[in-house]
């Protein structure tokens, strides 16, 4: 997949009446190692999109296109300068102090709905897949022209609202932990698609039906993610478990996890998602969103901060968290000594009859792991869980077509250990 981003704050200049926004963009990788070279030129369109309520609360948007001249995106360009006329935005804007929002996308091959993401990865024998490109979202803010953070969004599958979609985050500039990747977009794609719009169990990949089971109970459930990143794994998942179709009756703890350079931008996302759900009135099951920092590094040694160590992990889930071999080791000892805290909470409760927990559940562990193969001494990792006493009980296969390049991939797995 290929990521619209920015990469600058965009300028706000005024000449006259004339409002110009400068935009500087380039369209990469996950990674950010090689740029979009597409066979043909692509188009790329900048629209605005303007909240009609004052208080931004309600939903109530309308799209404008920009003028703009023809921008296209050809192969062999690293960077596109746009200069976009928005004084009819600015006028609007300064009037009535509504937000509005800017897009960047591709005429074509725009990633723009959690559908849209997954008919990429199906395998057809008729027709190739083409690859797709995420487009960029930003807010355009008259009283302060400097913007650190543009934001992606996944428009959710099986509902007619337009505005019913996640967003996320992410920095602008450089950094690991604070953007989104591959490997957690599709993850979460392949979650939300199956547990929104269910499909026949016989065709639904068996992983995925096992982790709809997990939270499907009548019991409340504990998920740890490591790695997190901006949160989209975690995150998303806590804004698709309210509308899993039939939608679960348990309560649910979601702890993100990172190093503690992460923490911000999860921190800023979660409170994105909570605003997201306070504007939806519901009566479904509450899920709890917390963030704590844990390195892999003290997780190794079973150093864990509170909340980590205050809980029984029903599921751990991480992605694209297995690309540098040197820290798998740490990484499989973590999951490992979350095992060893678990084991250690369920002999705890096994005598507390509030607490007690069905066997097969207080003394396994299971960990739900997505990933995009980038180099074949990654697949030590798989070693490594053997040897640790992990089991693989489910795994699929997804491909991931990228435009210009060869198709890629991302494995879902469901490890378990036992006591
Ligand atoms: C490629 S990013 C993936 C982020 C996120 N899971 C996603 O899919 O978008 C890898 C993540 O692992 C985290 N990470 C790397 N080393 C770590 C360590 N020793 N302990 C905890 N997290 C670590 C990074 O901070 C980063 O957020």
């Amino acid at each position: 997949m290929h990521y619209i981003r920015l990469l600058k704050s965009p300028t706000l200049s005024r000449s006259g009446k004339k409002f110009m926004l400068d935009l500087v963009f380039t369209i990469t990788t996950d990674l950010g190692d090689s740029f979009l070279y597409p066979d043909e030129p692509i188009d790329v369109a900048i629209h605005a999109e303007i909240s009609t309520d004052s208080e931004s609360k309600k939903k109530d948007l309308f799209k404008l296109s920009l003028e703009t001249t023809k921008l296209q995106w050809q192969s062999g360009m690293r960077v596109a300068k746009p200069s976009v006329d928005i004084s009819r935005l600015m006028q609007q804007t300064l009037n009535s102090k509504n937000k509005i929002s800017l897009c960047i996308s591709t005429e074509k091959f725009s990633a723009r709905t959690v559908s849209d993401i997954l008919a990429s990865t199906v395998v057809s024998e008729e027709e190739e897949q083409d690859g797709q490109i995420m487009p960029v979202w930003f807010t355009l803010n008259p009283d302060e022209a400097e913007v650190e953070v543009f934001t992606r969004r996944l428009y959710l599958p099986g509902t007619s609202e337009q505005e019913d979609y996640v967003e996320f985050e992410e920095e602008i500039g450089e950094s690991i932990a604070r953007h989104i990747w591959d490997a957690g977009v599709i993850a979460f794609c392949a979650i939300a698609e199956s547990w929104m719009l269910p499909m026949p169990t016989d065709t639904e990949p068996s992983g995925l039906k096992a982790l709809k089971k997990l939270f499907a109970g009548p019991k409340p459930i504990n998920v740890l993610e490591l790695g997190c990143g901006v949160g989209i794994l975690g995150g998303g998942l806590s804004a698709v478990i309210p509308r899993m179709r039939p939608p679960p009756s348990r309560r649910c703890t979601i702890l993100m996890t990172d190093l503690e350079e992460a923490e911000s931008r999860t921190r800023s996302n979660m409170s994105r998602l909570l605003q997201a759900r306070k504007s939806k009135s519901s009566n479904t099951p509450p899920v709890k969103l917390l963030y704590e920092n844990l390195d892999w590094e003290e997780g190794r040694k079973g150093e864990f901060d509170f909340e980590t160590q205050n809980h029984r992990w029903d599921l751990v889930m991480l992605s694209d968290c297995t690309y540098n071999v040197d820290m798998l080791p740490a990484l499989v000892e973590t999951l490992s000594a979350l095992h060893t805290s678990n084991i250690a909470h369920a002999a705890a409760s096994s005598s507390s009859s509030s607490e007690a927990s069905s066997g097969e559940q207080s003394l396994s562990t299971k960990v739900f792991l997505a990933t995009k193969p980038r180099h074949t001494s990654e697949e030590a990792l798989f070693d490594l869980l053997s040897q640790e006493g992990w089991t693989e009980l489910h795994s699929q296969t997804l491909p991931l077509p990228v435009l210009g390049a060869e198709t890629q991939s991302v494995d879902l797995y469901l490890y378990e250990k036992l006591q």
